[in-house]
């Protein structure tokens, strides 16, 4: 009952305010005739990660988990002229998928889609000389959640934000007798985050058409 008012509400700002793009509704009919679950972000929160990357006037984007491309379409519409946004899939047609769907806009030279291992290639990122991340999206594996942290942090710079999907999944990540590699994974990332003095975070619940999840903002500051 509450989550349809949520949806409600999410569904009337979203034709108020951000009057969906058409393509956006494609990706998702595509995802869906694909058989794909439907995580992926909702559009609300799609327009605000838009925002949010332009609000920090992001060049260089890491999404890690790119599904069917629908949160990688929205971050990588506000990449100015010389952006590049990097998603990283493990699933071959799932990236096969997102790269059409993302063909649906202008900006797909701005985007690459690196196939394979999240962890082995962002330990190669590490190694090439490219500039770091301006924003980096952790939305993969839930278990890994810790190891992204942990390979995200050469791959920033101070100011950089890493922002993690689904940190509280409708509250399960406090059921202490439902201890899931996921739910391990998410407690673990908080544990080194509050461990590390390079980072400074904070965690936002959401509620929506999705339900009760939220995001963590973790700035990256300074080495010690
Ligand atoms: C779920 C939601 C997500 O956004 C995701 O990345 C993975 C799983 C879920 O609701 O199960
Ligand atoms: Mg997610």
């Amino acid at each position: 009952m509450i989550r349809e008012l949520w949806k409600e509400i999410d569904n009337h700002y979203l034709d108020l305010i951000i009057k969906p793009d058409p393509r956006f509704e494609k990706i998702q009919q595509n995802c869906a005739k694909a058989g794909l679950p439907t995580i992926s972000v909702s559009n609300i929160h799609g327009q605000w990660l838009k925002l949010l990357a332009r609000l920090m006037g992001a060049k260089h984007i890491l999404e890690i988990g790119t599904l069917g491309g629908f949160s990688t379409a929205w971050l990588a519409s506000t990449l100015p002229i010389g952006g590049k946004l990097i998603s990283l899939e493990r699933d071959p047609d799932r990236s096969a998928l997102a790269r059409k769907n993302l063909d649906l806009f202008e900006f797909q030279a701005k985007v690459e889609i690196w196939v394979g291992d999240a962890l082995h290639n962002m330990a190669e990122m590490a190694n090439i000389d490219q500039p770091a991340f301006d924003l980096i999206f952790i939305d993969g594996e839930k278990s890994q959640y810790p190891d992204y942290l942990e390979r995200s942090i050469p791959l920033s710079r101070p100011g950089t934000l890493i922002m993690a999907d689904n940190v509280i999944k409708h509250g399960s990540v406090f059921n202490e007798d439902l201890l899931t590699p996921d739910q391990k994974g998410i407690g673990k990332f908080h544990e080194m985050v509050a461990a590390d003095p390079r980072l400074e975070a904070s965690v936002l619940q959401t509620v929506g058409e999705k339900g009760h999840d939220g995001y963590s903002f973790i700035l990256v500051g300074d080495s010690p």
